[in-house]
């Protein structure tokens, strides 16, 4: 069910974002999600219905805020397929094929490559490095990538050696206690960060504003901020006040959904989609 706590009608979009196109890869959530990986959390049961009216709700409240959905079939052998973003980054220039820390995560590319090659040069990770999408944040030309359980030395290299030429700059960021960097802290805006101080080394950030996630609410610093609006949990209200005082300043939208059943499976709203424009 979508919960739109503090949304006003229609994403009204300012004249920049109406000249692209925009568009969210999503992938169905698998039939065997129950099955999926777990690193920091206890396993508990899933309901594949729930998560996927879940998964419904998302993908509306992407449409409302004027992306076009393209969507990767559903790979019921595949218990993670659903969280798209930590199979490639989508930069304006290239995306990178990752390769899942993960064994088990590792044949969810073909199908997003599939897709993603209509809209991009494709470049790959390759062993031995590994790599999540989960763990690279990007805000204007700075990508900061997790070192974290999923992503290795030299995963954050190649991103680097594919990225350098179109003036990126790439930050390793060491993670601890939680599964990936965008678990730990994510952009809800072009210079301010949504974040846990707990799970990350706080330095690389130092100089963008912070805004602290309340701490009854550790895993509450997954956003999807998508410019005009941000989509969020509606499983972290102490938080969401905090940010949608932040965000009224800056007249953006908070849209908040429920996105429980999927966090048993320790993904959050980012890692269901990958963003890009055209
Ligand atoms: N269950 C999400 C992951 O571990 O990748």
């Amino acid at each position: 069910m979508l919960i739109v706590v503090a949304s006003q009608a229609g994403p009204g979009l300012r004249p920049a974002f109406a000249m692209r196109r925009h568009i969210a890869i999503i992938r169905p959530v698998s039939r065997s999600i129950v099955d999926c990986e777990l690193t920091h959390l206890a396993r508990e049961p899933i309901d594949y219905k729930i998560a996927t009216l879940q998964h419904d709700a998302y993908r509306q409240a992407l449409v409302d805020s004027g992306y076009k959905i393209v969507t990767v079939p559903r790979a019921d052998k595949m218990p993670d397929a659903v969280f798209v973003e930590d199979t490639a980054v989508v930069l304006d220039e290239v995306a990178i094929m990752t390769r899942p820390g993960a064994v088990s995560r590792r044949g969810e590319l073909d199908a997003v490559e599939a897709i993603l090659q209509d809209y991009r040069r494709l470049e790959r990770i390759v062993a031995p490095a590994t790599l999540d999408g989960g763990d690279v944040l990007r805000l204007g030309r700075r990508i900061f990538v997790g070192r974290s359980s999923r992503t290795n030395d030299a995963g954050i290299e190649q991103l680097r050696t594919f990225v350098q030429d179109h003036g990126y700059d790439v930050e390793a960021v060491d993670v601890h206690g939680c599964l990936h960097l965008k678990s730990a802290v994510t952009a809800v805006g072009d210079a301010t960060l949504l974040g846990n101080s707990a799970w990350l080394d706080r330095a690389p950030f130092d100089h963008l504003t912070w805004i602290e996630v309340d701490s009854a609410e550790p895993h509450a610093a997954n956003a999807l901020w998508l410019g005009e609006r941000v989509i969020y949990p509606s499983a972290f209200p102490r938080t969401a006040a905090l940010l949608r005082a932040h965000l009224e300043v800056q007249k953006r939208e908070l849209c908040r959904v429920d996105a429980d059943e999927l966090a048993k499976a320790e993904g959050g709203v980012t890692c269901c989609s990958l963003i890009l424009s055209v």
